[in-house]
């Protein structure tokens, strides 16, 4: 693929990624936002789909490129993908930080403006118990900040000059857990949602296929390498 077309579709990815995103500022400022009942839960759920979306959208592109040599260039849209679901994550986990733990927000930023930035820290140790003990006390932020933590290894060893000082296998070992971030985000919504009012069937689905895909790839690479050892075996004897 030209190298032009390769710039003109990152383009187009940092677009289509940033859309969402785009789209709650223009609803924040618009106003419209605040006529929702409740925003800080609109923001919250808002943000966390968009990870779990993003997050596949990256884990399908392997199995999607291993269709044809032909769109091989999709790989390298692969981390940059990867890079906004960490976007999403983290900007749900501030939502949770800063709107739905009882951060005040506009105080802590009229203090800093008033040249009292020592408050932002006491807001910070009013909150810190409430979110020690919703980590303590519930399982599904434990496992959503399980799958935070696993983006931001993702995403602080992203870089080429990190993956050529860990070198290519210790680098490819640790981005495998691109899955457990997926796994664990899922269980986060399973164990967070009310039963009968909407459960993640859909995005278990998606996930469970492109995780079949990878095994049913990894199975048939085992059953192609074989013939090729036991004809090894046999022309050593
Ligand atoms: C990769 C990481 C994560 C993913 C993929 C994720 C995904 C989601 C999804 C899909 C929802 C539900 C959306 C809906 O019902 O429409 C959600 C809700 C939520 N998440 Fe996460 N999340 C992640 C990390 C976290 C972290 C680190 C925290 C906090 C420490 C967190 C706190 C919450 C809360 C408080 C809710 C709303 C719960 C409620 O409605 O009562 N999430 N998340």
């Amino acid at each position: 693929m030209p190298k032009s077309a390769i710039i003109t579709l990152k383009l187009l990815v940092h677009l289509l990624c940033l859309a969402p995103f785009l789209w709650l500022l223009h609803f924040y400022t618009t106003g419209a936002l605040a006529l929702n009942p409740d925003p800080v839960n609109y923001i919250t759920h808002f943000t966390g789909n968009w990870t779990l979306y993003i997050l596949l959208a990256c884990l399908a592109i392997t199995p999607i490129r291993r269709l044809s040599p032909k769109i091989a260039w999709l790989v390298r849209f692969r981390r940059l993908i990867g890079l906004y679901a960490f976007f999403y994550a983290t900007l749900h986990l501030a939502t949770y930080v800063f709107l739905f733990s009882g951060y005040d927000l506009p105080s802590a930023i009229n203090s800093l403006r008033a040249g009292h930035p020592g408050d932002l820290v006491t807001e910070w140790l009013q909150i810190w118990p409430g979110i020690l003990d919703d980590l303590l006390k519930r399982r599904f932020i434990q496992v959503g900040l399980f799958a935070w933590l696993c983006l931001f290894l993702l995403a602080v060893t992203s870089p080429a000059f990190i993956m050529r000082a860990m070198g290519g296998k210790n680098w490819r070992r640790l981005h495998y857990l691109i899955y457990a971030a997926a796994i664990a985000g899922v269980i986060h919504f399973w164990w967070l949602v009310k039963a009968g009012v909407r459960t993640p069937w859909k995005d278990t689905a998606v996930l469970g296929v492109l995780l079949l895909a990878r095994v049913v790839y990894v199975a048939l690479k085992k059953r192609q390498a074989k013939p090729a050892s036991t004809r090894v075996e046999h022309s050593a004897r």
